[in-house]
């Protein structure tokens, strides 16, 4: 009964929110497509040219606002567990990012070029204990991050989804080690309800 309850619940917040009215009547294939608009309308973050490396990329609403912007000189590289429909422009691996054998296959992808920018809305099914989502969540971010360290170019950019919790503060620390600057960001697109936050680290450094 209860979950009854909170299904309907859900699918009333669902059909009235405005993002998600948006997504359908301008294409996009998530409601999280506009979080990644406004992060970049405030950080301008994507030019023409560059090499993007989308983690977590299903359904594709990010992809669909990345692809556009970098162009036909750019490079948008969109990796998920779950399959995804093609987005034009975009080259798409189907993979476990914890796997060993899926950073091979965006090195294939990636055929010798750096990065520009990763970013990752990359998050774990929910197994509705906190802490484990919590260290699921960490982990993940931490994984995206050491595949930043590793290809990103000096001064690239790294933006990895996180939920507010433990582990957040010392996340942000080793961000600072290798970045210049750490902010975060809550797109208005994100739900308040939510403790879902964004982490921004820009400027890689060179030498960390
Ligand atoms: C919130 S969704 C991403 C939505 C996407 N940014 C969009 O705009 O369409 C999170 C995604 O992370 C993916 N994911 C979670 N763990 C993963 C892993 N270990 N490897 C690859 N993808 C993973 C999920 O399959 C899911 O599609």
């Amino acid at each position: 009964m209860a979950r009854t309850k909170t299904s309907k619940a859900w699918m009333r917040e669902h059909v009235t929110d405005p993002y998600v009215r948006r997504a359908k009547q301008e294409g996009y294939r998530s409601r999280s497509a506009y979080k990644l608009m406004e992060v970049l309308e405030k950080d301008r973050l994507v030019r023409p040219g560059m090499t993007v490396v989308d983690l977590g990329a299903a359904p594709g609403g990010w992809s669909q606002v990345l692809a556009p912007l970098v162009g036909s000189a750019g490079r948008v590289i969109a990796l998920d567990v779950l399959e995804m429909a093609p987005v034009e422009g975009v080259a798409f691996v189907c993979s476990d990012f914890s796997e060993t054998a899926t950073l091979e296959r965006l090195e294939k992808e990636l055929a010798g070029r750096r990065i520009d920018l990763v970013i990752s809305d990359m998050a774990p099914n929910i197994s509705g204990v906190g802490l484990v989502d919590q260290a699921r969540s960490v982990g993940l971010a931490e994984l995206a991050l050491e595949f930043a360290r590793d290809r990103l170019k000096p001064g690239g950019s790294f933006l990895v989804k996180m939920f507010q919790g433990s582990g957040i503060d010392e996340f942000r620390k080793q961000l600072a080690e290798s970045f210049t600057t750490v902010a975060v960001r809550k797109p208005k697109a994100s739900r308040d309800r939510s403790s879902e936050l964004y982490l921004l680290a820009k400027g890689r450094r060179s030498t960390v």
